[in-house]
C-alpha cells in the first residue's frame, strides 16, 4: 500500500507540473541550465596579438570604417583577449551553469589552414577554459562566429566547394585540443545572418554582392561543413570525450493576420528551414517550399540550373541527423503574408521567399531597429519546432534585449523574464525539450557594423576607459536571482 500510494503520489506530482494546462509556468526543471553568450570578434580585442591572422571582420571594419555606424572597430573591443579574470568573476558573480564563447579561428589558425598553428592562441583558450571548469562552469564553444580567416576569403571564403574541408582540419585541431574539457561545441552561429550579408547583399564583410547566387553557395558549404565536423567527431573523439554537437540558426516567428497557417509553415522553412531543415528533417534536404520556388524563380529568370544548390544523395545521407541538438537565437517576430517583400536589406532571399512581413503597433521596439518585444513568438517557435523536427533537443543559445547601455535597464528585465516565462511554458505544458537558455550577452560588446552604439549587455562597458571597466546593470541582477532560484 505504502508503494502504490507514493507512485500515486509521484504520478499526481508528475501529472501536475509537466505536460498539463494548470502547470505554473515561472520555474524550470532541475536539470535546466542556464548561461550567458558572447562571440570572440565582439569582446576579444588584441587584433593582431600573439600571432593572430586578420579575420575578414578585421581587414572589413579597417577597409571600410565608414560602414560602421559610429565609427568604431573591434581592435581593442571589450579587451576580454587580457581580462579573462575579470569576465570569470561577472560569470561567477551570475552564478551561471555555462558560458558560450566563441574561438577565433585566425588566433589557432592565422591562415586559416594547418600550415599555421599558433601556440599562443592554443594557450590564451586553454587558459580560458582551465578557469571556467575551475569556477563549475561548462564552456560551450562556438567554433565560428562569423570571424573568417582572411586568408580564406582569398580563396573565396564560404562560396568555395573546398571551404568544408578546410573547416575540418580546425574542427580537428579544436576537438584535440580542447575536447577533454569541452563537451558542449556549436559548428556554425547563424549561417543565414553572415550568408545573406556577406554574400548575398555584399552590405558586411565580406561584402560580397551576389544577390540570389552567394548566399545559397554559403549556407550549402556551411551545412556541408558541419556535417564534416559532426562525422569527424562521432568517428575519432566521441568515444573517448563524449560531447555532443549543434548548429545555431536564428529564427523570427512569424504570425498571419488572416490565420493562413501555410504563409507561417513558408516564412518559417524560408527562415530557420533553410539551415535546419536538411540536418533535422527526415528528408536531408532543403524544405520542398524552397526547391521548388526557387527553381522555379530560376528558370523564368532563364537560367538553366536553381541558384539553389543540390545536395547529391551521398550529401542527404550525409547531413540527414547529424546534429545531437538544435541552437535557436531568438529574438523578434514578425506578422507576415504573401506579397513583395518591404523590408528591403535582403533583397534575394526575401525575393525569393515572397514574403511581406510587417510588425504590430503595439510592440515594443528595442535600440535596435530590427528589435521588437515579442516574447509570445518564441512559445511559437518552440512548438513548431517540436512538431518539425521530432522533439529534438533545443538549446536556446541567444535572446536579448538592446538599448543605450543603460544601467536601470528596465527594457531587459522586463524582456528577459517574458521571454523566459514562455520558454517555462513550452516545456512544462507542450512537452517542448528545451534543455538551456542563454542570454545575449554577458557584457556590451562590439554589435557588428552597429559598433557599440546597441548595447545588448547585462553588464555594461565603458569603452572608453583603457580597462574596459564593466560595471553590472539591474538585468544582472534579476537574472543572478532567477538562475539561483530557477523561479522567476
Ligand atoms: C546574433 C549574433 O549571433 C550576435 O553576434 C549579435 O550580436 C546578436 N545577434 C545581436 O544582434
Amino acid at each position: 500500500i505504502k508503494c502504490i500510494s507514493v507512485s500515486y503520489i509521484l504520478c499526481l506530482t508528475f501529472v501536475g507540473t509537466y505536460g498539463s494546462e494548470n502547470a505554473p509556468t515561472n520555474d524550470f526543471p532541475a536539470s535546466f541550465k542556464f548561461g550567458v553568450a558572447t562571440a570572440a570578434f565582439q569582446i576579444e580585442g588584441g587584433w593582431k596579438e600573439d600571432g593572430k591572422g586578420p579575420s575578414i571582420w578585421d581587414v572589413g571594419t579597417h577597409e571600410h570604417p565608414n560602414s560602421v555606424v559610429d565609427g568604431t572597430n573591434a581592435d581593442i573591443a571589450d579587451d576580454s583577449y587580457h581580462q579573462i579574470d575579470r569576465d570569470i568573476e561577472m560569470l561567477r558573480d551570475l552564478g551561471v551553469n555555462f558560458y558560450r564563447f566563441s574561438i577565433a579561428w585566425t588566433r589557432i589558425m592565422p591562415n586559416g589552414d594547418r600550415s599555421s598553428l599558433n601556440r599562443f592562441g592554443i594557450q590564451y583558450y586553454n587558459t580560458l577554459i582551465d578557469k571556467l571548469v575551475a569556477n563549475s562552469i561548462e564552456p560551450m564553444v562556438t567554433m565560428y562566429h562569423y570571424d573568417l580567416p582572411y586568408e580564406l576569403q582569398k580563396i573565396g571564403g564560404l562560396t568555395n566547394p573546398l571551404f568544408p574541408q578546410y573547416f575540418e582540419s580546425y574542427a580537428n585541431v579544436l576537438y584535440s585540443n580542447f575536447g577533454d574539457r569541452v563537451k558542449l561545441w556549436i559548428t556554425f552561429n547563424e549561417p543565414s545572418d553572415y550568408c545573406v550579408p556577406g554574400y548575398g547583399a555584399g552590405s558586411e564583410p565580406p561584402f560580397v554582392n551576389a544577390t540570389g547566387i552567394g548566399e545559397y553557395l554559403c549556407m550549402h558549404h556551411s551545412i556541408i561543413a558541419h556535417a564534416r565536423a559532426f562525422h569527424l567527431y562521432k568517428r575519432d573523439y566521441f568515444k573517448q570525450q563524449g560531447g555532443k554537437i549543434g548548429i545555431v540558426s536564428s529564427s523570427r516567428f512569424y504570425f498571419s493576420r488572416t490565420n493562413d497557417t501555410g504563409i507561417v509553415n513558408r516564412a518559417l522553412q524560408f527562415n530557420l528551414g533553410w539551415t535546419m531543415h536538411p540536418i533535422f528533417s527526415k528528408s536531408g534536404n532543403y524544405p520542398e517550399v524552397m526547391i521548388r520556388d526557387i527553381a522555379s524563380n530560376s528558370q523564368m529568370e532563364g537560367r538553366e540550373w536553381s541558384r539553389l544548390p543540390e545536395f547529391d544523395e551521398f550529401s542527404i545521407a550525409y547531413i540527414r541527423g547529424a546534429a545531437d541538438f538544435l541552437g535557436l537565437n531568438y529574438y523578434t517576430s514578425r506578422y507576415v503574408q504573401l506579397g513583395p517583400h518591404a523590408e528591403t536589406k535582403n533583397p534575394s532571399w526575401e525575393k525569393d521567399a515572397r514574403l511581406n512581413c510587417s510588425v504590430d503597433p503595439s510592440w515594443k521596439r528595442a535600440k535596435t531597429p530590427w528589435l521588437y518585444n515579442v516574447p509570445e513568438g518564441l512559445g511559437g517557435l518552440l512548438r513548431w519546432i517540436k512538431e518539425e523536427y521530432n522533439n529534438v533537443e533545443v538549446i536556446i543559445t541567444e535572446n536579448g534585449w538592446s538599448d543605450d547601455g543603460r544601467l536601470n535597464d528596465q527594457g531587459r528585465v522586463d524582456s528577459l523574464k517574458e521571454h523566459l516565462r514562455y520558454v517555462s511554458q513550452a516545456i512544462k505544458k507542450h512537452g517542448c525539450n528545451v534543455i538551456a537558455y542563454s542570454h545575449w550577452s554577458l557584457m556590451d560588446n562590439f554589435e557588428w557594423l552597429k559598433g557599440y552604439s546597441e548595447r545588448f549587455g547585462l553588464y555594461y562597458v565603458n569603452i572608453s576607459s583603457p580597462e574596459r571597466t564593466r560595471v553590472p546593470k539591474k538585468s544582472s541582477d534579476v537574472y543572478k536571482r532567477i538562475i539561483a532560484t530557477r523561479k522567476l
